[in-house]
């Protein structure tokens, strides 16, 4: 098989345009459709909204060639023979996903189509949405024998998006109709086959010619439920490490070497077992959020994703004590900030634990000088500069005559400071670390005070565990 597919994705965000581009990589037409007439235009000259590694190769490559973006969806459901819905499904008040942006775009494909086509669910939605969308476009006239709506999640995590896609651990299509089946089943070809891994040019990554990424194919409910599910149980694994990592540090053990312990077994596995200050992103809180909600509507009580809810926001609260016990009082502190974005990688801040943080210190009345290597400016926008807050332009300009320094982001440029150059650029050799990327024992030989997560501290631990029993 060897067939290309005119594919239109609705919605030009993280998810849509990383599928656009990479199905151009896998061979397809593609036409990318976004209402936004400014990002249209800006990705039209090749100018990239987000930072994601691998996606600017890929676009030069394919734009303009085999993928296109238009703000005209009526003409790119016409042409194309599966449409992507990839719009936002943000948080409504009650936790439930808002759905308004999907229901409008179902809506305007209907009024579009004129012969068969397969209308495919890519954000994450609830159970029964695909119903919610078959309804919508049969009230708009739609004949049943001209569309089938098919359920395709994506499981892509922001910063290794494009690898993740094009390497996928499983493609999951979920569908009700054979029909759909085989032309998603088409649309895949390329990576289930393995034939993608075998072309020169392909994107690095785990899978290749003899390993393909697997399909698995599905009801189009199972598929809706397997990417809420996956969320809510990557999510659990998060809060549940996070409050190993608190028993470990009541009573004296390296919470990384219970990670490794637990992780070793093949049925738990190793992965999103790292202890922190809790999760963030665009997609945990959020799709927690909505599945207990379904949970909800239909009368099963998801009582654990509550708790698991609970003890993410209860983490940030105790990294802050956990501040406040190695700096005693706030009020004129000056303190240095790496890391706003929600994890590495990214550029994304939004749920980021590290700007409630940085909010909270501010009101407490801290002078904070922060540096992220991307997300500076997104931050900006929500903590402008003030007399308070200042960016900086390294990590060493944040460090700079600082009371203490924090560390909120996982990035790789964080773990390789230099920690001799760090030492005489703070004002005390306080490092007060979310996300582990420093080994107790070197940071004890290189005169610093260290507390990081769920590890026993160095120098001033003791006064701090006293500190954090204070009320
Ligand atoms: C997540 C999922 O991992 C993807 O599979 C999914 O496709 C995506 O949501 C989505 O629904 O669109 P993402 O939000 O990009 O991806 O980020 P993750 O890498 O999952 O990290 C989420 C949060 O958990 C971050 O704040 C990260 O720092 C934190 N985390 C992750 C930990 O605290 N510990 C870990 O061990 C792993």
């Amino acid at each position: 098989m060897n067939e290309q597919i005119t594919i239109a994705v609705v919605g030009s965000g993280y998810v849509g345009l990383v599928a656009a581009v990479c199905f151009a990589e896998i061979g397809h037409r593609v036409i990318c459709v976004d209402n936004d007439e400014s990002k249209i235009a800006q990705l039209r000259d090749g100018k990239i909204p987000i930072h994601e590694e691998y996606l600017p190769e890929l676009l030069d490559r394919h734009r303009n060639t085999s993928v296109e973006f238009s703000t005209d969806l009526h003409s790119a459901t016409q042409r194309a023979q599966v449409i992507f819905v990839a719009v936002g499904t943000p948080q409504s008040q009650t936790g439930s996903a808002d759905l308004s942006y999907v229901d409008a775009v179902a809506s305007q494909i209907a009024r579009s189509i004129t012969e068969y086509k397969v209308i495919v669910e890519k954000s994450t939605v609830p159970v029964y949405t695909n119903e919610w969308i078959t309804r919508v476009i049969e009230r708009n006239g739609v004949p049943r024998e001209l569309f089938d709506v098919a359920s395709n999640p994506e499981f892509l995590r922001e910063g290794t998006a494009v690898v993740d896609f094009l390497h996928a651990d499983r493609v999951v299509i979920g569908v009700d109709s054979e029909r759909a089946g085989n032309l998603l089943r088409a649309v895949y070809e390329p990576l289930n086959s393995g034939r993608y891994y075998q072309s020169v040019n392909a994107v690095p990554g785990e899978r290749s010619a003899t390993e393909p990424s697997p399909l698995l194919q599905t009801s189009t409910k199972a598929a809706e439920l397997i990417k809420h599910a996956s969320n809510a149980f990557l999510a659990m694994k998060i809060s549940f490490i996070n409050v190993v990592s608190n028993i470990c540090e009541a009573v004296g053990a390296d919470v990384e070497q219970v990670s490794k312990g637990i992780g070793s077994d093949g049925r738990i596995g190793p992965k999103f077992l790292k202890a922190g200050i809790g999760y963030g992103g665009s997609c945990f809180p959020k799709d927690v959020a909505a599945f207990r909600y379904v949970a909800e509507q239909i009368g099963v009580d998801f009582g654990l994703l509550r708790e698991v809810e609970k003890i993410n926001t209860e983490q940030r609260k105790r990294f802050f004590r956990k501040v406040r016990s190695a700096l005693w009082t706030f009020r004129g502190k000056k303190l240095g900030v790496l890391g706003l974005a929600f994890k590495g990688g990214t550029d994304d801040i939004r749920e980021s634990p590290a700007i409630d943080l940085i909010a909270d210190l501010l009101n407490e009345g801290c002078f904070i000088s922060a540096y992220d290597p991307f997300a500076i400016e997104r931050t900006k926008k929500v903590l402008p500069p003030s007399g308070a807050l200042s960016y900086a332009k390294d990590a060493y300009e944040a460090a700079s005559d600082a009371d203490a320094l924090l560390i909120l982001t996982d990035w790789q440029e964080f773990s390789e400071i230099d920690l001799d150059r760090l030492h005489y650029t703070l004002r005390y050799p306080v490092v007060i670390d979310g996300r582990n990327l420093f080994d107790p024992a070197t940071m004890a030989v290189k005169g610093f005070t260290y507390l990081s997560i769920g590890r026993p501290g160095t120098a001033h631990q003791r006064d701090s565990a006293l500190l954090q029993k204070l009320p």
